[in-house]
């Protein structure tokens, strides 16, 4: 038997990383692309320019031009469209291309897209090298208010969303609303859902802007879409800033931006994702609010009605019964069951308090289903 030894302690310090990053919003930004590079990355040389097959044939253009107008040498990468783009095998193959593009350390990538193509372009960039600077140019309404904001990116398993991801903040963000003027407006409405996901969280006077703004936002006015899309941004980023890598388990950490989300991730799985992100986040909301009152968290009476109220003031689905029963409902209580955020058999659901004012639960999902449907008895 060999004898114990006591170990040699050592310790490695890491100081602490700064992830802070500007955002800067408004019309026309974009042709700021290549200098914003040039100052913040002064010794890169290449970028690859990310982005799908639709935007890049949009705007793909104009982000060349400005990268190339500061001299940057570009290599233009086309993904495919859509949450197909978030795969592991589309991940590899991404990071192949930038391999055989010969960038270098010193060099950046930009996601030039909506959140697939941040979240794919953006762990590329994490896992590329271990690591090159990433540019966010996030051309849907959802991922300017969200998904290019918060250095979360992640593709998917066939067992469920984002399930292979990490963390990679950005360098900055270039958040410009005229690149939506060609955005479907089916895709405007997913962004309006995390719009008012975030007033639901932190600000009721926003949650209104956005319900009273939505046809707005839709005919793409730009003073309002602008204020909106800023404030929208501000929130989330003021929620990042407090927990950035989101290890607070209280009630301001960035787990409180999976509002609407546990059931969200349900249904898109559970329709194979033919239901868009913020489709899904609607019909979440929906469910969160009905949660929060059948659990007797809501302090705000009407609490499911406002919420539904808002979405459909968009034109967002709010068909969430539709969900719970028969076949589809037994899917989505399966994928409920898958969901990452799943610890000894509760989920930490986001609840509401009122709007504005959140809560957090702990409910297994069978008891999500259950409150949903209107079985359980609210305890
Ligand atoms: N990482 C995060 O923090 C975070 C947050 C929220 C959502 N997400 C992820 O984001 C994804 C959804 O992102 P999305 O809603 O932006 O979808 P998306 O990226 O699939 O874009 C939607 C569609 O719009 C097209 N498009 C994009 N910009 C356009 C433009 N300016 N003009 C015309 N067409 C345009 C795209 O080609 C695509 O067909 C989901 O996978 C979700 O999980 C991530």
């Amino acid at each position: 038997m060999p004898k114990s030894r006591k170990p040699l302690a050592l310790s490695v310090t890491v100081p602490a990383q700064d992830l802070s990053h500007p955002v800067l919003v408004g019309a026309g930004v974009l042709a700021r692309l290549g200098t914003e590079m040039k100052r913040s990355l002064p010794e890169a040389r290449r970028v690859a320019l990310v982005s799908d097959e639709n935007v890049m044939a949009l705007h793909g253009d104009a982000a060349q031009a400005s990268l190339e107008a500061a001299e940057f040498a570009v290599v233009r990468v086309v993904t495919p469209a859509g949450e197909r783009a978030k795969q592991p095998d589309e991940l590899v193959s991404l990071v192949g291309t930038l391999v055989g593009s010969g960038l270098g350390r010193r060099d950046a990538l930009v996601a030039l897209g909506g959140g697939t193509v941040s979240d794919l372009a953006g762990l590329a960039a994490a896992l590329f090298m271990r690591g090159i600077a990433l540019f966010n140019v996030p051309t849907t309404l959802l991922a300017q208010v969200d998904a290019a904001i918060g250095g979360k990116v992640a593709v998917d398993l066939p067992s469920g969303k984002n399930l292979l991801g990490t963390f990679h903040f950005p360098i900055a963000v270039l958040v410009d609303p005229e690149l939506l003027v060609t955005l479907p407006d089916v895709e405007v409405r997913c962004g309006i859902a995390e719009m008012l996901k975030h007033g639901a969280l932190f600000s009721a006077d926003h949650f209104d802007q956005v319900a009273e703004g939505a046809a707005s936002i839709r005919a793409h006015e730009p003073e309002i879409t602008s204020r909106l899309v800023g404030t929208s941004l501000a929130l989330k980023a003021s929620c990042i800033a407090r927990d950035p890598l989101e290890q607070e388990a209280g009630n301001s950490g960035r787990a409180l931006l999976n509002l609407g989300h546990t059931l969200a991730h349900a249904i898109e799985r559970a329709s194979s994702y033919e239901v868009r992100h913020g489709e899904a986040v609607a019909l979440g909301l929906r469910a969160a609010a009905r949660v929060s009152e059948r659990k007797h968290v809501a302090s705000e009476s009407g609490l499911e009605e406002r919420m539904t109220a808002a979405l459909a003031a968009a034109e967002l689905p709010t068909d969430l019964d539709a969900w719970l029963v028969a076949a589809r409902g037994d899917d989505v209580a399966r994928a409920l069951s898958n969901d990452k955020k799943r610890g000894f058999g509760s989920i930490a659901y986001i609840a509401l308090a009122r709007i504005g004012e959140p809560a957090r639960l702990s409910l297994t999902p069978a008891e999500i289903m259950g409150l949903l449907r209107g079985e359980a008895a609210p305890c």
